[in-house]
């Protein structure tokens, strides 16, 4: 889909009538796609986490298209806050803050507080601005699967109860965005979920350092541990030696097994070599495909070898951990 044509524009038209009428768009972002309905509409929310197959209670992102909407949404902004959004927004940043009414229940979980993001991907930007409102928007995966970076994914998973999908090509960052906690008053900001912007920047950003989660779970509510889980067991093996040895053995007891490395690896006979990239960057772009790519070859086991804990690889070793936690056996 080219930006700004005619069939782009009928798109929009039919995603805006769509989301006012309560129904859900599938859209673009720089992270992964996302589901939408429109944020102040109880019903259309509740209609979201029934097509996900998500818990009730789960607070989802309020997709919004630039700062100067942030006041509808969060009661106070405090200077952190607002030092992220204007050095990271549009971008793969979740601000976490307190809720304004706007904000309800069927959104925020019955929480005091709202994730609040400025996607950064023209078309959707574009579809906020038309429909001018807020999209509450979870990545369009059913609950517990690996979320989707490319419009055939989110057809692939959610088939007919989407009302629409938005084909804005794949996503550029490949995981979700950062979630940065700044509700509580006087506390430095927490991250709950690692993402697209890491800690190192948010701290430059800042002047001052930030909670981490190093290699720890996220924290953000909702998320669970068995979480991001394609249908293959997932093994995650840090040296690429004992990763292929682990292989070897898992396809010689007569598993179907693929063997996921950074960098091109010879893989023993009867293990289905994957590669992800060899920079954190382009990891994270191809994880998600990779780990649905180990279900579309059937495999039973996956045996990965993870990027180094620097940069955006921290969240790709965070949903790693979550896909093996989340295998089938
Ligand atoms: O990159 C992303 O963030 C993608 C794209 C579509 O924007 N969205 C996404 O949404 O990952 P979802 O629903 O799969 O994950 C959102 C996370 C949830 O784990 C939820 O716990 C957290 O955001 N969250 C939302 N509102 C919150 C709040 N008020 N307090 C704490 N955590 C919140
Ligand atoms: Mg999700």
């Amino acid at each position: 889909m080219i930006e700004g044509d005619a069939e782009t524009d009928a798109d929009l038209e039919a995603a805006v009538r769509i989301l006012h009428a309560g129904g859900l768009v599938a859209i673009p972002t720089e992270t992964v796609y996302g589901l939408a309905a429109d944020a102040s509409n109880p019903a259309a929310v509740r209609r979201l986490y029934q097509v996900k197959g998500r818990p009730a209670g789960h607070p989802v992102i309020i997709h919004i298209a630039g700062i100067e909407a942030l006041p509808r949404w969060a009661a106070r902004v405090p200077e952190d806050a607002r030092r992220l959004a204007e050095a990271f927004w549009p971008g793969p940043l979740t601000l976490i803050l307190p809720r304004t009414p706007a904000a309800g229940d069927e959104v925020t979980g019955g929480r005091e507080t709202v994730g609040l993001r400025v996607p950064n991907h023209p078309l959707t930007l574009a579809l906020i601005r038309a429909f001018d409102g807020g999209l509450a928007a979870p990545s369009a995966n059913r609950f517990g699967r690996v979320s989707p970076t490319t419009a055939a994914d989110v057809r692939a998973d959610l088939g007919g109860d989407v009302d629409l999908v938005l084909d804005g090509g794949p996503c550029g960052v490949g995981v979700e965005s950062t979630i940065v906690d700044c509700s509580e008053e006087g506390a430095p900001p927490v991250i709950l979920r690692p993402g697209g912007v890491t800690a190192e920047e948010i701290e430059a950003a800042l002047g001052h350092p930030v909670q981490r989660t190093p290699g720890g779970p996220s924290r953000a509510p909702g998320m669970l541990a068995a979480h991001y889980a394609p249908r293959a067991e997932v093994i995650v093996i840090e040296e690429s030696a004992a990763a292929i040895a682990a292989a070897d053995s898992h396809a010689r007891s007569g598993e179907r097994t693929g063997l996921l490395t950074p960098q091109p690896v010879t893989a023993p006979p009867g293990v289905t070599a994957l590669t992800a990239g060899d920079t954190s960057e382009s990891y994270a772009a191809a994880l998600y495909d990779r780990l649905r790519e180990a279900d579309r070859l059937g495999l039973d086991v996956l045996v990965v070898v993870p990027p180094p804990a620097e940069g955006v690889g921290v969240a790709v070793r965070d949903r790693l951990a979550r896909a093996a936690t989340g295998s089938a056996r």
